[in-house]
């Protein structure tokens, strides 16, 4: 099917997805429109002037589907509309249209591992008995041990505590137990059962046929389990990161069928596209998600995982390139996203961290494929220390306030003036409280800044897209680099990027400066600490 708007975007490119800029948009933070304290589809909508002067090609915008949003919309009760707090789907229909417009091509969520617990389904299956239709869509084992007043296996949640909740007994039970991966509030879905394949491709159609540009598919890695739900050998605590190779609550073989039909759907949509989030660490593991009839790409957490460490950096890179090798799908890069600390604290914090972040920015829109930019990474934000009684994030509870969980990172968007909020609402009562000294850090403050994170990443992403050092070159080639440090050449165009993630300055590789990270030595021949330099040919 071809959209009418088709031809504003810059590629109509079947395979655009191959080297594109995705931004992922985290939507509660982004922009808020009506001024309740919460970003909406609207602000997105208001904002889309800046997106395209940054200079990505397409959004992924977070679940704005409707949720009690105990996870913040990551637990769905109706994959097919649009929450009150977000709009409608009138709202969604012109957020879209307008995006086209502008160039950009949108993405968003799909969460087929579990719904919301205030889905109609599995209100359904609270109130049937056990063996009953209604609890077949999800998975409700009886407890072991006397009684059944133990879980029926060891399995923990991501977000910590177990894996399992009790029902309380009632006149048709005496007591199952029910698994969610996740909160409790999140309930797994039985990917056995033929109806939940069948509307999460009633799910997949409504929203192509509105015309989005494809899916970012959450914990594709999940979904089926082991027949059997064996224990697992090492139970774990609230973990967020990449698995255990071992560990039997994911990566099921029956999850590539999943994904098959998925792809099926998908193949009837011309120039749409499906990435998984897949946290398996084995190479060989993560490459079958990406054959040629399941996932387009995979999102790979490699790179984010990494330190800031040239050793590091290059095996994480050379991880990612070998788990897609012999695949159609190119290696995908990201240093962030709205479940990890934010880069610049990441690396350190302060100025230093803010020159690691700048550099990793330089070294991850070098590597050929998809890079997925976190929002608010353009601006060189920090995680933000939030005080106890601002903490939303399940996973602060369920950890019994061990973890303080993901919200440092997903703190709303300044955009203006040197207030909070900075432009990003109309009421300072916003979500998240905003801290106080980011005036210098908002959008308005660094797009006449040229050195400013806002101008580097401006600079990289109009590099990318438009000089011949990029044009070819889908493979990388290692540089030999002094100690602490890494450079390479994508093979064909020719760009080359170097990084002294050392303690000294090094001496630069041959070429002609495009662009650096930070100031070069005043002779303008060496790399200062913390930089990295791309590199064309002299
Ligand atoms: C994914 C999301 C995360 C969410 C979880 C459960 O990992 O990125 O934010 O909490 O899935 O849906």
């Amino acid at each position: 099917m071809r959209r009418a708007d088709d031809r504003h975007l810059a590629s109509d490119d079947e395979a655009w997805w191959r080297n594109a800029v995705f931004y992922q948009v985290y939507v509660r933070s982004f922009a808020d429109a009506n001024g309740d304290g919460v970003g909406d589809l609207e602000g997105v909508r208001s904002r889309l002037g800046y997106l395209e002067l940054l200079g990505v090609d397409a959004l992924w915008l977070t679940p704005f589907f409707r949720s009690p949003m105990v996870d913040h919309g990551y637990d769905v009760s109706d994959p097919r509309d649009v929450d009150p707090l977000f709009g409608d789907l009138d709202t969604f229909d012109r957020l879209l249209a307008d995006a086209h417009r502008h160039g950009l091509r949108v993405t968003i969520d799909l969460v087929p591992n579990h719904t919301s617990d205030r889905h109609e389904w599995f209100q359904a299956a609270v109130a049937a008995a056990p063996g009953s239709p209604e609890r077949a869509r999800y998975l409700f084992r009886d407890g072991s041990g006397f009684g059944g007043l133990r879980p029926p296996n060891n399995w923990t949640s991501t977000f910590g505590g177990p894996a399992w909740t009790r029902l309380p007994p009632s006149t048709n039970d005496a007591g199952q137990w029910y698994l969610h991966l996740f909160a409790p509030e999140q309930p797994d879905l039985n990917w056995e059962n033929p109806e939940v394949a069948a509307d999460l491709e009633r799910t997949l159609r409504f929203w192509l046929d509105r015309g989005v540009d494809g899916f970012r598919i959450d914990v594709a890695h999940g979904m089926a389990k082991p027949a059997g739900l064996p224990d697992m050998p090492h139970p774990t605590g609230a973990c967020p990161g990449l698995l255990d190779a071992d560990d039997p609550r994911f990566d099921a073989e029956g999850v590539h069928d999943i994904h098959r039909m998925i792809r099926k759907v998908l193949n009837e949509y011309p120039a749409r596209v499906a990435v998984g989030e897949i946290w398996v660490s084995d190479d060989a593991a993560f490459a079958r998600y990406v054959r040629p009839d399941e996932l387009h790409l995979g999102l790979n957490f490699r790179l984010l995982e990494a330190d800031f460490d040239a050793d590091s950096v290059r095996a994480a890179i050379e991880h990612s390139v070998m788990a897609v090798q012999g695949s159609p799908a190119p290696a995908t890069w990201t240093i962030a996203s709205h479940d990890a600390v934010r880069p610049v604290t990441r690396y350190g914090g302060g100025e230093v961290g803010l020159a690691r972040a700048r550099a990793m920015a330089l070294v991850q829109l070098a590597l050929p494929g998809p890079v997925y930019l976190y929002n608010g990474d353009e601006l060189g934000l920090p995680n933000v220390e939030l005080p106890d009684w601002a903490l939303q994030d399940p996973v602060w509870k369920r950890s019994g306030r061990t973890e303080r969980g993901r919200d440092g990172c997903r703190v709303p968007l300044p955009w203006e003036g040197g207030t909070s909020p900075y432009g990003f609402s109309a009421t300072p009562g916003t979500w998240l409280p905003m801290p106080g000294d980011w005036a210098g850090r908002t959008v308005e403050a660094q797009l006449e800044d040229p050195s400013s994170m806002l101008s580097l990443y401006r600079q990289a992403l109009e590099l990318r897209q438009a000089h011949t050092a990029f044009f070819t070159g889908t493979e990388l080639e290692w540089y030999g680099a002094p100690p602490g440090c890494l450079a390479f050449r994508r093979k064909g165009g020719g760009l080359i990027c170097a990084l002294n993630a050392s303690d000294t300055p090094v001496s630069l590789p041959a070429g002609q400066v495009l662009l650096a990270s930070g100031p070069l030595s005043p002779t303008g021949d060496a790399l200062s600490p913390d930089t990295a330099v791309w590199l064309g040919a002299q």
